[in-house]
């Protein structure tokens, strides 16, 4: 189903893994809509060595980067433009870790240099990404900024721990920075709020199995899978979608607005 949606767009992609981040599945697919792109992860993810998997499928190359780090920033937008023989006009977030998660520490007794770390990569990597670009004017106008985010910033799920304020942080400052980019530049900054999916960061959260069933029963659409969720991707950084700007974009198969659905009432049924 390619259209040609990103033809002669330029883009960077943060974060895929392996072949279950949803980072992988955009870059297969803005592959397909006639992107070019350059594929960016943090140096230890790189020791894996699957992205360069990616990168051979997708004629694109790696450049590693901490995304916490604005010195790692500065060379990689830098080298992206260099590459790709401009301006970008796309960039995905697609960020997320807890060593809190990690090392299974309850939330009323996390730890404060990981929860620290927690902040840095999964949001304020984002502030650094956007306030990097800007200094150095890297996106063009009508540029388009997506992170992946998850309905814990809203409600609460408890065993999400920590990345529930990293996930708000990180979608106020989706508002913050998209209001001030957008008066300066038109770009747009936005995310998408994703279903459970099955990756290497979503198994790190305790009872996912058990989760991703209940919230497929609780979406009238059951879950949106990695794939859908780069085919949403793609439409916002194309231009089907300019005046989109700021918002938090639920991709959850209805999950967000259902308060309880049949099939999970008739589970406390009585047995007679
Ligand atoms: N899987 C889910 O259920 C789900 C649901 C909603 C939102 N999300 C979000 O989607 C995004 C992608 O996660 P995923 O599920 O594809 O898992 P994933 O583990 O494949 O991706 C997370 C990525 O973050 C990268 N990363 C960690 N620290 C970094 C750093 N310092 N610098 C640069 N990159 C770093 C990892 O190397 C990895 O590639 C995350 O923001 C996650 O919170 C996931």
């Amino acid at each position: 189903m390619a259209n040609n949606l990103l033809k002669g767009k330029r883009g960077i992609i943060f974060g895929a893994l392996n072949d279950m981040s949803i980072a992988w599945k955009v870059a297969e697919r803005a592959h397909e809509e006639g992107a070019e792109f350059v594929l960016t992860n943090a140096p230890i993810a790189m020791r894996m060595g699957a992205i360069n998997d990616l990168a051979e499928k997708t004629g694109s190359i790696v450049i590693p980067a901490d995304a916490t780090s604005v010195e790692d920033l500065e060379k990689l937008i830098q080298e992206a433009m260099d590459h790709l023989g401009g301006k970008i006009d796309f960039i995905l977030h697609s960020i997320g870790m807890s060593p809190n998660v990690r090392k299974k520490k309850h939330y009323t007794d996390i730890n404060y240099n990981y929860y620290n770390q927690t902040l840095d990569v999964s949001a304020g990597s984002l502030h650094k990404i956007l306030a990097t670009a800007q200094k150095m004017d890297a996106l063009n106008e009508w540029g388009s900024v997506v992170a992946l985010t998850y309905i814990a910033a809203q409600r609460i799920f408890p065993d999400y721990n920590d990345m529930a304020d990293a996930k708000s942080l990180l979608e106020s400052i989706t508002r913050s920075f998209g209001y001030h980019y957008g008066i300066k530049k038109k770009v747009r900054v936005n995310t998408i709020s994703q279903s459970p999916t099955v990756t290497t960061a979503g198994q790190g959260i305790k009872g996912f199995d058990e989760f991703i069933n209940f919230s497929e029963q609780m979406s009238p659409l059951g879950n949106a899978s990695a794939v859908a969720c780069a085919d949403y991707c793609i439409s916002m950084f194309s231009d089907l979608t300019r005046y989109v700007t700021m918002q938090n974009l639920f991709h959850d198969g209805g999950f967000s607005n259902t308060g309880v659905t049949q099939q999970v009432i008739e589970r406390f049924g009585s047995e007679d």
